[in-house]
Formats: structure tokens, sequence, C-alpha cells
């Protein structure tokens, strides 16, 4: 093989191994690796999704306008500052590649989404990560580690895969005292399970403030992952910036008709929320009793430490709750996350399934020691 090759400008990245094979006791297997909602679409949202397939000759809307004003109008919000993507992932990659580049600093905080730092290897920046206070975004952090290199700051709150959040006035004060250089990049994935008055509080700040982004999904709550539809709302004035990076027909014409049926039943999808709120609220008590290490979730998910200092044990009970029930759970391997594993709160009966094997590992743990 020719030694000359062409250059390539990105660098690989080193892939996550992920559990592959096969469940060995022939179990459905669950993966609750992804924060992924369990429900499936509605019956009207399916309804959507086949009638825009029928026409699926067609290109959808490139300016997803249909869409737009309908998320305007649930979250009374100008459709003219919104712009629509294929999931979060590719505005949080088109920000990225508008405002940072070669030799230019991000900050993330410490176990900020994983995301943030592939944008920062895709564009070439400086990743500067702040250290957090006990598992959570830490605001002085932050502001100390802002240099006037820093183009962006991208924060998830809440939070994955820590799960935790800080309230909105911490984002108030964050917001005030960056410079007006640096966009703030606030990501609401998960601002659902949170709530309702906190996410508009968090639009309020990208109405006042002309750095501020905020970017949502329809893949957690509304339980649309696999369509791929996020948007994000900004100031006027970056909107045809964000408009050039984007692809014209990333949200194709079945994504956008499921994410305005999903809009238009949207008690039913928060009620499904609230679901996953209360399963969560019971999974972390059961899991406290056994003694094992809940870090607080305002999401869909959690982050346990079945051991306080040994990670192997984080591998072991990953490898016993997918042998023995056909569960697979992320284990971010992060540094300063190693004994952690994160796992989506699932349908009820998943749910008490997993407590159920996660006790038998902690009796034969008990009995091997
Ligand atoms: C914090 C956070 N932001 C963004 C995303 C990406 O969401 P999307 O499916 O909209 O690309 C995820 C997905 O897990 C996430 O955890």
């Amino acid at each position: 093989m020719s030694e000359k090759r062409p250059r390539a400008y990105i660098q690989p990245l080193a892939v996550r191994q992920r559990i592959s094979r096969p469940q060995p006791k022939g179990l459905p297997v669950v993966n609750l690796s992804f924060n992924e909602l369990p429900f499936p679409p509605l019956q009207s949202v399916l309804n959507a999704i086949q009638s825009a397939t029928t026409h699926a000759n067609l290109y959808g809307n490139p300016t997803c306008e249909k869409l737009r004003i309908a998320i305007g109008s649930t979250y009374q919000l100008d459709p003219n500052c919104i712009v629509c993507g294929n999931g979060t992932e590719e505005l949080l990659d088109i920000i990225g590649r508008c405002f940072a580049n070669d030799g230019d600093e991000i900050v993330i905080s410490e176990y900020g989404y994983i995301l943030f730092p592939i944008i920062a290897h895709r564009v070439g920046a400086r990743l500067i990560k702040a250290k957090e206070q006990n598992y959570t975004s830490h605001i002085d952090n932050v502001l100390a580690a802002v240099t006037d290199k820093t183009r962006i700051v991208f924060l998830a709150n809440p939070n994955n895969p820590t799960g935790t959040m800080v309230c909105d006035a911490e984002l108030r004060r964050l917001a005030v005292a960056l410079p007006p250089q640096t966009v703030l990049v606030l990501d609401l994935a998960y601002g659902e399970f949170a709530s309702n008055s906190y996410i508009a509080k968090v639009h309020a700040l990208a109405g006042e403030f002309d750095n501020v982004v905020v970017t949502q999904t329809f893949s957690k709550a509304f339980g649309l992952a696999g369509l791929r539809v996020g948007w994000c709302y900004a100031s006027k004035w970056m909107i045809p910036i964000l408009n050039a990076a984007r692809g014209m027909g990333t949200v194709n014409a079945a994504a956008q008709a499921a994410a305005i049926a999903t809009l238009d039943k949207r008690d039913a999808m928060l009620s499904r929320v609230g679901t996953i709120i209360a399963e969560k609220i019971r999974v972390a008590n059961s899991l406290s009793l056994m003694g094992i290490e809940v870090i607080p979730s305002e999401t869909n998910f959690l982050l346990i430490a079945p051991s306080p200092n040994h990670c192997d044990v984080a591998d072991k009970l990953a490898s016993h709750l997918f042998e023995h029930a056909g569960f697979v759970v992320n284990q971010t391997r992060e540094a300063g996350l190693e004994r952690f594993i994160r796992f989506s709160i699932s349908l009820p009966e998943h749910n008490t399934s997993l407590l159920n094997s996660v006790q038998t590992f902690i009796d034969n743990d008990q009995t091997n020691d």
C-alpha cells in the first residue's frame, strides 16, 4: 500500500466497547444504555408517520416550517428563532463548527456530555474541563475556566452521564458573567424530566442574551429517538448562521410529521414522563436500601456505584445484568466515573427485574466474600 495518502483533517476516535456478544441464556436483550423512552409512539404518531411515507417520493420541508410553528406555539417561542436538525446531535455539531476553530477553547464541565469533547476534537479546539462538585456542574469553576480564547461553553443541564443539574438561577448567573463573545449552549435534552417551568426559564435566557442557545430533542421525553429530531432556540442574528451550516434535508418528512403529531399529544407524553419519574424514584430508593450509591438524577436514567472504591465491581455487575437478565447498561469508563454504571429507567416490569437481578448479584457477592 502506498505511504502517501490524502491528509485527513479529523483523526479517528477510540471506539467505545459495548456488549455485543449473544445473550448466553437466549433471553430477550433489553438495551438500557441509550437513555431512551421505553414506550412506543402513540397511535396518532404512527398514523402521521405512515401518512408521510405515502408521499416519500417528495422531499420534506427543508426549513421544517410547520414543525417550527408547532414548537413555537407549544413553548411560546418565535418560530423564526428556531432551527430544527437531525437530532440535537446535528445542531450541537453545527454550533461547534459555526463558532469554534483550530486553537480556540471550548469549556465543558468535568463529566459533560460525551459529544462535547467529540465536537472540540472535530473543530480542533482545545477542550477545557471545569471541575464538578458532587458530580454536578459547578458554575464558579466553569467561569474560572473561561479565558479570552473561549468560544463556546457547552453545558447539558440536566447532564448525561451524571443525571444531575444546577438550578436556573445558576444558569442565569453564568449567562450574566460570561463574556458576550462566548456562546453559551444549554443542552436541555432531559429538560422535561426536570420541569416545564425550568424549561421556560432557560428559554427566557436565550431570549434575553444574544450569546445563549438552547437545544432540545424529541429523542428522550417525546420518545422519537429513532427518527432523529432536535431543535434549538437562539437569538435572531444566529439563525441564518446556523442554517448556513446545516444540511438542507436532514429532518426527513416522516420525522417532521411524527414530531408535530407528538407535540399535539404533549399531555399524554408528559404523563409518560411522570410514570418514568415515579419509577426512577422507586428504583433509586430500592437500590439505596441495597447499599448502592445512587447519584440523584433529574433525568430518565440513573448513575450508580455498586462499590465505593472497586471499579471491577461495576464491570462485574454490568456482566451479571446482561448474562442473567439480558440488560445492557452503560459503562462510561470515563476517568473518575469508572466505578459507575448508567442505565435508563424502563417499564415497571423491567425495572423490577433489574432490581431483582442487582439483589441476586449482591447476595452472590456476599457469599463469595
Ligand atoms: C445531554 C444530551 N444531549 C444531546 C443528546 C443527543 O440527542 P439527540 O438524539 O437529539 O441527538 C443526548 C443523547 O443521549 C444527550 O444525552
